[in-house]
């Protein structure tokens, strides 16, 4: 098989036995790094990276001169062409015809996806804002894998800034498809969005349940978790353990703890930044001594803050430095794949716990925007071409996603394209949770952003709008 050409913008881009055929490439790379340098000849990667990085960028960069190929980077946006007022449409557009792959890195989300849509060469996310960052999970599962050989049935607990951290989000999403139980140990006041959790128990079948975390603090001398998710390897497992799973499922051992830091970039430096620095959870030696840690994988994406000490690097459980080191093998197989100069044999079923629903898509000029100040849609380089875009995710009650980066919104009012004989004093608009409203086909909804909205447009209030 061929992934020529190809985007990897979120780790849903790839499906589990592709993800499976990487390592597998990976491993090859690993094994003979020297031997690599006739894959891409001739190519030229462009690395676009406006946000700081070290190891993301180093490591696809080292990757792509190992695979023969060159590279050509840009990594400040002042020193670019988007500081002079430049769309991320036309910087791909221009990009694309420079380069044979581009690497980008972007505070904004969804930016890649722009990117992806325009380059007309693969694009490689390597991390929008709070979105996603599919090549670090790739890494943090390639590691896992290596010493675990499997990810099914482990239990790996999220650790930190599960709000802002996209190496969480796309970690989470693979994990939940290779069937891991995932535990969540947030920062007070970081726990993970509503929009991923809805998307774990909607899409990956998995079942959630959520604790008030201070109290099993309290109670059991465990380290405290507001959540555990659990892949549906056994269907209603928590169900049937009501009150004792979580002491089960954390005596049985904790396989990975994967720390991340406060995203301290994501806030203003305010008053309340300061707290949640303060109240932030920290993996030291001491934790680490619990019954529940004895096996664990001590896992970070790094670079680290105070989160996790320096006294733990000595400890065999450490595996961040080696999670970095795997950064090289793994980016150089997903380039090859890429670039087609490699190919992959994936078996005919794919256990994808993800049900990829095929949502319908929501498109108008009917005022709905992006809930979410930081997605692409909003900034005013992109709005002057990005129309928003929205799945239906749901209709009772209405939500809709971004289709940039999957922030959700439930809006109130809406029509139908489709008022009755067509004539104008027909053109109602109804409250979304009405009966009415719900029957209203996916391609006739219109979508008002306010009651305000629908009557600059010139519907009035049918029978159907609460008020
Ligand atoms: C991560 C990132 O950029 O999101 N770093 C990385 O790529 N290894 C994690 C972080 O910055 O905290």
């Amino acid at each position: 098989m061929n992934l020529a050409n190809r985007n990897l913008v979120t780790i849903d881009d790839l499906s589990n036995s592709e993800i499976e055929a990487l390592f597998s490439l990976a491993d090859e790379m690993a094994n003979s790094p020297n031997e690599q340098a006739g894959l891409c000849q001739g190519k030229i990667m462009a690395s676009l990276f406006f946000e700081p990085s070290t190891r993301t960028r180093l490591s696809f960069e080292a990757g792509m001169l190992r695979l023969g190929g060159r590279v050509i980077t840009a990594v400040d946006i002042g020193a670019s062409s988007l500081a002079k007022g430049e769309s991320l449409a036309d910087m791909a557009r221009v990009v694309g015809s420079y380069a044979n792959i581009i690497v980008t890195r972007h505070p904004w989300e969804g930016a890649a996806k722009v990117v992806a849509d325009y380059a007309g060469v693969p694009v490689i996310n390597a991390g929008d804002g709070s979105h996603e960052h599919p090549t670090q999970t790739l890494c943090d599962l390639y590691t896992i894998r290596k010493e675990r050989r499997t990810l099914k049935g482990l239990r790996i607990a999220l650790w930190g800034d599960l709000k802002h951290g996209r190496t969480i989000h796309s970690l989470i999403y693979a994990l939940a498809r290779f069937g891991a139980t995932i535990l969540f140990r947030p920062g007070p006041g970081l726990e993970m969005p509503e929009h991923v959790l809805r998307r774990l128990s909607t899409e990956y079948k998995g079942e959630l349940k959520r604790y008030e975390a201070v109290n099993q603090e309290v109670e059991e001398g465990l380290f405290p978790i507001d959540a555990i998710y659990m892949t549906p390897s056994s269907p209603h497992q928590l169900a049937m353990l009501p009150d004792v799973s979580l002491q089960v499922e954390l005596k049985a051992g904790v396989d990975a703890l994967y720390v991340t830091r406060l995203q301290k970039e994501r806030y203003a430096p305010t008053v309340e930044a300061q707290e949640l620095k303060k109240g932030y959870p920290v993996v030291d030696k001491k934790l680490l001594k619990g019954k529940e840690f004895k096996k664990t994988l001590v896992m970070h994406p790094l670079p680290r803050v105070d989160e996790l000490t320096h006294e733990v690097d000595a400890d065999p459980r450490s595996m961040y430095f080696k999670q970095a080191a795997y950064g090289m093998p793994v980016r150089m197989a997903l380039i090859a794949l890429l670039l087609g100069a490699k190919e992959i044999t994936i078996p005919e079923k794919d256990d994808s716990f993800a049900l990829k629903p095929d949502y319908p898509v929501y498109k108008r000029d009917s005022g709905v925007k992006c809930p979410n100040i930081n997605c692409v849609s909003n900034q005013e380089t992109e709005a002057r071409y990005i129309k928003p875009e929205f799945k239906i995710v749901s209709r009772e009650p209405l939500t809709l996603r971004c289709v940039y980066c999957d922030h959700e919104l439930h809006p109130r009012y809406v029509a139908s394209s489709d008022w009755h004989e067509g004539r104008l004093e027909n053109k109602r608009y109804h409250s979304a949770d009405s009966h009415f409203a719900r029957k209203i086909k996916p391609e006739n909804l219109i979508i008002f952003a306010s009651e305000n909205e629908a009557q600059t447009q010139q519907f009035k209030p049918s029978s159907y709008v609460r008020q």
